[in-house]
C-alpha cells in the first residue's frame, strides 16, 4: 500500500490537501493525472446510467439545501455514528470498528487503555447561511446527493413527462464529518458520489432491486475491468440497514488494507423519502397511475457509489509489477476508457530530424485524445513511465518514419508493436481505444 500511495503522489494522481501546511485529515487533492482518471470514471458512469438508458435522466442540485430537507430525510436525528475515546492515548474509534471483545472489555485496540462510554456523533457538517451565525441560520453540507433527487421528483416528473419506472441520476460532492477518516482516499470527509434514484411501482421494487444489483456488478467487471475474484456482493443484516432501507446489498472490493469493504450500495428505499417530504413540505409527491386510476407514491431503488473509492479500486486492481528481460516494470492495467493519457508520443531520441515529425504527430492527436509528449531519457525509460501511469498506447517516431511516413504503436500490456501510416493514425488509435 505504501508503494502504491507513493506512486499516486509521484506520478500526479493524488496529493494531500493543503500539504504545505501539513495537510488536513480526510481531505485530498487530485493531480493532473488524477483529475483525468476521475473525470473518465464519472463519464463512464454517466454514460451507463444516463446516456445509454431511455428511462433515466440526470440533474445537478445544490450542496446546501433548506435544512428542513435533512429533518425530513431523518439525517438530523439518525445520521450518527457511536464513538469512543481512549482515556490513555486519546485515540478515537467508531464503536462499529471495534471487535466485539474490545467493546465488551472496553479496551483500546492501540494501547490497551480504558475506553470512554459510547457517545452518538452526527456526521453532518454544519454551517450558517447569511451574516448572523445563530440557530436560525444553521444549514448543512449534504451528506448524500440523493435528497437532491427526491426534492426534485415532481419537477422532473412534470418537465420531462416521465412514466414509471424512471430514474434521476446525479454526480456531486458530499460531506461527512467522519470520526475515523483514513486508508488513503477510502474514507474522506469531502468526497464525490454518483447516485441514481430509480422510481418504480410499489410491488415491482423487489424485481427491480435484483435487476439493478446484476447491472451494477456488470458495470464494475465489464466496463471498469475490475477482476471478478476481487469483488463480492454482500447482503446487509437487518440490524445494519439504514433507517430508510427495506433491503440493501453492498458491492465490496477486497482491499489490501481492509479486506472486503463497500464500494457501492444498492438499497431499496421504499417510499420512505417521498412520504417524508410530502409530510414535511406539505406537498403531494405522487404519480398518477393511469392503469389503476390511483395516485401512488413510488418505491425507490438506489444504486449509490463514491467516485473516490472507485478511483482507489481501479488503481489498486490495475496495479501490477512484473519482470521484463530481468528488469522490474510497474504498470497500471487500466481500461483504455479510464486511462488518463490515451497515447504518448515518443520520438526515438531528441535527434533534430525526429523532433519535427514527432511534434507534428503530437499536434495531430491532441484534438482527439489526451496525449503526452515525452522526449526525455531513453525510449525504454519512457515506455516504463507510461506503463506506470496506465497509458495504453505509445506512438514512436523513428528514422524509418522519415522515409515511410509511418509510426510504431506499442501496446502497454503485451508490449506488442504495430506499424501504422501517420495518415491512418487517428482512426487506428480510435479503433484500438474503443472509446472517445
Ligand atoms: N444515498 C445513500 C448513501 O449515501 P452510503 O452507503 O452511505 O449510501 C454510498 O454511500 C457510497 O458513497 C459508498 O458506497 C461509498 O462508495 C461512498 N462513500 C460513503 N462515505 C464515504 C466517505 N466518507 N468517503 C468516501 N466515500 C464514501
Amino acid at each position: 500500500m505504501d508503494t502504491f500511495v507513493s506512486l499516486c503522489k509521484r506520478r500526479g494522481f493524488v496529493f494531500q490537501s493543503s500539504e504545505i501546511y501539513g495537510g488536513l485529515g480526510g481531505f485530498w487533492d487530485y493531480g493532473p493525472l488524477g483529475v483525468e482518471l476521475k473525470n473518465n470514471i464519472k463519464r463512464s458512469w454517466w454514460r451507463a446510467m444516463v446516456q445509454e438508458r431511455d428511462d433515466v435522466v440526470g440533474i445537478e442540485t445544490s450542496i446546501i439545501m433548506n435544512p428542513r430537507v435533512w429533518e425530513a430525510s431523518g439525517h438530523v436525528q439518525t445520521f450518527t455514528d457511536p464513538m469512543v475515546d481512549c482515556k490513555q492515548c486519546k485515540h478515537r474509534f467508531r464503536t462499529h470498528d471495534l471487535k466485539p471483545n474490545e467493546k465488551d472489555e472496553l479496551r483500546c485496540p492501540d494501547c490497551g487503555g480504558e475506553l470512554t462510554d459510547s457517545r452518538m456523533f452526527n456526521l453532518m457538517f454544519k454551517t450558517f447561511v447569511g451574516p448572523v451565525a445563530d440557530e436560525a441560520s444553521v444549514a448543512y453540507l449534504r451528506p448524500e446527493t440523493a435528497q437532491g433527487m427526491f426534492v426534485n421528483f415532481e419537477n422532473v416528473l412534470t418537465t420531462m413527462r416521465r412514466k414509471l419506472p424512471f430514474g434521476i441520476a446525479q454526480i456531486g460532492r458530499s460531506f461527512r464529518n467522519e470520526i475515523t477518516p483514513g486508508n488513503f482516499i477510502f474514507r474522506d470527509l469531502e468526497f464525490e458520489q454518483m447516485e441514481m434514484e430509480f422510481f418504480v411501482m410499489p410491488g415491482a421494487d423487489e424485481e427491480w432491486h435484483d435487476r439493478w444489483i446484476e447491472s451494477r456488478v456488470g458495470w464494475w467487471t465489464d466496463t471498469l475491468g475490475v477482476r471478478k475474484e476481487n469483488l463480492q456482493v454482500r447482503e446487509h443484516a437487518k440490524e445494519e440497514l439504514s433507517h430508510y432501507s427495506k433491503r440493501t446489498v453492498d458491492i465490496e472490493y477486497d482491499f489490501p488494507f481492509a479486506g472486503f469493504a463497500e464500494i457501492e450500495g444498492i438499497a431499496n428505499r421504499t417510499d420512505f423519502d417521498l412520504k417524508q417530504h410530502e409530510e414535511h413540505a406539505g406537498r403531494t409527491l405522487r404519480y398518477f397511475d393511469e392503469a389503476s386510476g390511483q395516485q401512488i407514491i413510488p418505491y425507490v431503488i438506489e444504486p449509490a457509489m463514491g467516485v473516490d473509492r472507485c478511483f482507489l479500486t481501479v488503481l489498486i486492481d490495475g496495479y501490477a509489477e512484473e519482470e521484463v528481460r530481468g528488469e522490474k516494470r510497474t504498470l497500471l492495467r487500466l481500461k483504455p476508457e479510464l486511462a488518463p493519457i490515451k497515447a504518448a508520443v515518443l520520438p526515438l531520441s531528441r535527434n533534430e530530424q525526429l523532433v519535427p515529425p514527432a511534434r507534428r504527430v503530437s499536434d495531430l492527436l491532441r484534438p482527439h485524445f489526451m496525449t503526452q509528449y515525452d522526449d526525455a531519457q531513453s525510449i525504454g525509460r519512457r515506455y516504463r513511465r507510461q506503463d506506470e501511469i496506465g497509458t495504453p498506447y505509445c506512438v514512436t517516431i523513428d528514422f524509418d518514419t522519415l522515409e515511410d511516413e509511418a509510426v510504431t504503436i506499442r501496446e502497454r500490456d503485451e508490449m506488442t508493436q504495430a506499424r501504422v501510416p501517420i495518415a491512418n493514425l487517428v482512426d487506428a488509435l480510435r479503433e484500438k481505444l474503443g472509446c472517445w
